[in-house]
């Protein structure tokens, strides 16, 4: 058992000081939000994941987790501080780093023991060099830091079985003694260790990430020449999925990848290459079919109404996945405003992000538009000329084709996930455009 503290409690800081405890280890998470520390205390999680508030209860009351604001007493004792705080894209698209250089500091004039200070969050590489420069140019006490990289690959929705049952943990170490010291930390979740020097630790979770991007940007562009061609893209995704050298996974194609992570690891890692004078064009390709790919289904649906002045326009779906209700680079968000812009008259479901949601619309109107927010997908259906679907939520795919036809005034649905199959639309009397398919004609 290791005392461990957790800078940040985001997806990463929170998920990851959660998962050590239920390992056994004694961890303060440490936030500056004292509000929010608060709420922790009581069991009470500031995001909405799956399994997370139960083990954050019990590891609360086996005495093994523990949240404050007092950064000072956290890192004092710590054998190992975790870093997981943010690292937002800057206008440029570079990593902003100023949250870890504050942690950073933070811990140089904090601990009194020897203490290894592991970067969670996603850095530009050479980002850990420069940190454990910064520690040991301004630590108080004379004792002996060392910084590790060890990515997280844990994706929101399912964050907790992410991080418990990972693929891999990567550890990225300069030394011996950092190496041991991170490796025992991750003795007890029996997973696989990969464990490489610093600047391919951060380069691994940059190149993972925008593989990912990378792999959803070329479905897309194929999903598109399909349209041209008359291919079904998810009739080509199944003939190449039993390859297993492409793989089975991420070949959905749709209206773009969106959350916290694939845009600004895509930009990141371009921005980082033009620095050290190479084009990543890969990644430029990734990100250019992305932000284009995000207005497919206002583009189709403009082209097939002409105008949506006046028009009920029933909207299925606002966060960038489901599972969560986070709505960083959502295609809802690039695509409502177009439509309140033309004067659409919008009914919205969301099963939970709603509420992040009417932090960008109020409900009621916005120029020429209107949205009203509504508590069912038949209640957004009900009386609308068109639906246009961004998240594949379960309350989403349960709605039936006959739904759709049987609900809407004109059944008309643009579906930016692929959740139906066009035959069955067709076969209901549904209109029905997806994504890199043939439109059902009725
Ligand atoms: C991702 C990575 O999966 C995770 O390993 C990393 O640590 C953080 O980034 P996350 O952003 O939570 O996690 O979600 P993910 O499930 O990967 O989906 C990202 C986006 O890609 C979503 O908008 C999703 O709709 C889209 N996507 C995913 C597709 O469009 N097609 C697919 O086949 C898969």
């Amino acid at each position: 058992m290791k005392n461990l503290a957790v800078a940040g409690t985001g997806y990463v800081g929170l998920v990851t000081g959660v998962c050590m405890a239920e390992n056994g280890h004694n961890v303060t998470c440490v936030d500056i939000d004292e509000q929010k520390v608060i709420t922790m205390r009581e069991g009470t999680s500031p995001i909405y994941e799956a399994g997370l508030e139960e083990l954050m209860r019990k590891n609360i009351e086996a005495g093994r987790l523990h949240f404050t604001i007092d950064y000072q007493t956290a890192y004092k004792e710590a054998d190992a501080v975790f870093i997981g705080v943010g690292t937002p894209e800057k206008e440029d698209g570079s990593a902003d780093l100023q949250y870890v250089e504050t942690v950073a500091k933070q811990i140089a004039e904090s601990v009194a023991k020897d203490c290894l200070v592991v970067i969670k969050s996603t850095v530009p590489i050479g980002t850990n060099d420069k940190i454990e420069e910064l520690i040991n140019d301004s630590l108080v006490n004379n004792v002996r830091v060392e910084v590790a990289s060890n990515p997280e690959f844990l994706a929101q929705g399912s964050a907790v079985k992410d991080t418990l049952e990972a693929a891999r943990i990567v550890i990225g170490t300069e030394s011996e003694w950092a190496e041991n010291l991170l490796t025992e930390i991750y003795t007890p979740f029996y997973l696989p260790i990969v464990s490489v020097n610093r600047r391919s630790a951060e380069m691994i979770k940059y190149a993972s990430n925008d593989f990912l991007a990378l792999k959803i940007s070329y479905m897309n562009d194929i999903a598109n020449l399909c349209e041209l061609v008359g291919a079904d893209i998810q009739d080509v995704a199944k003939g190449m999925s039993y390859d297993d050298r492409i793989g089975s996974k991420f070949l959905n194609a749709g209206i773009g990848y969106g959350g916290s992570c694939f845009p600004k690891d895509t930009s990141a890692l371009e921005f980082l290459a033009r620095q050290y004078g190479y084009d990543l064009r890969t990644m430029q390709a990734t990100i250019k079919i992305n932000s284009e790919q995000k207005l497919k289904l206002y583009e189709k649906a403009k082209k097939r109404l002409a105008t949506f002045d006046g028009i009920k326009v029933a909207v299925l779906g606002l966060t960038f996945k489901p599972g969560t209700d986070d709505l960083r680079e959502a295609p809802s968000l690039a695509n409502v405003p177009l439509l309140l812009e033309q004067g659409a008259d919008i009914y919205a479901y969301d099963p939970i992000g709603v509420d992040n949601f009417k932090q960008f619309y109020s409900e009621g109107s916005h120029g020429q538009g209107n949205i009203t927010y509504v508590g069912s997908p038949e209640d957004a259906l009900e009386g609308a000329t068109a639906c246009l679907i961004f998240t594949e939520w379960g309350e989403i795919k349960a709605v039936t084709p006959k739904q759709y036809k049987d609900l809407m005034q004109t059944p008309l649905v643009f579906d930016g996930r692929n959740i139906y199959d066009v035959q069955e639309m067709a076969d209901s009397g549904v209109e029905y455009h997806s994504i890199g398919r043939p439109v059902s004609s009725i």
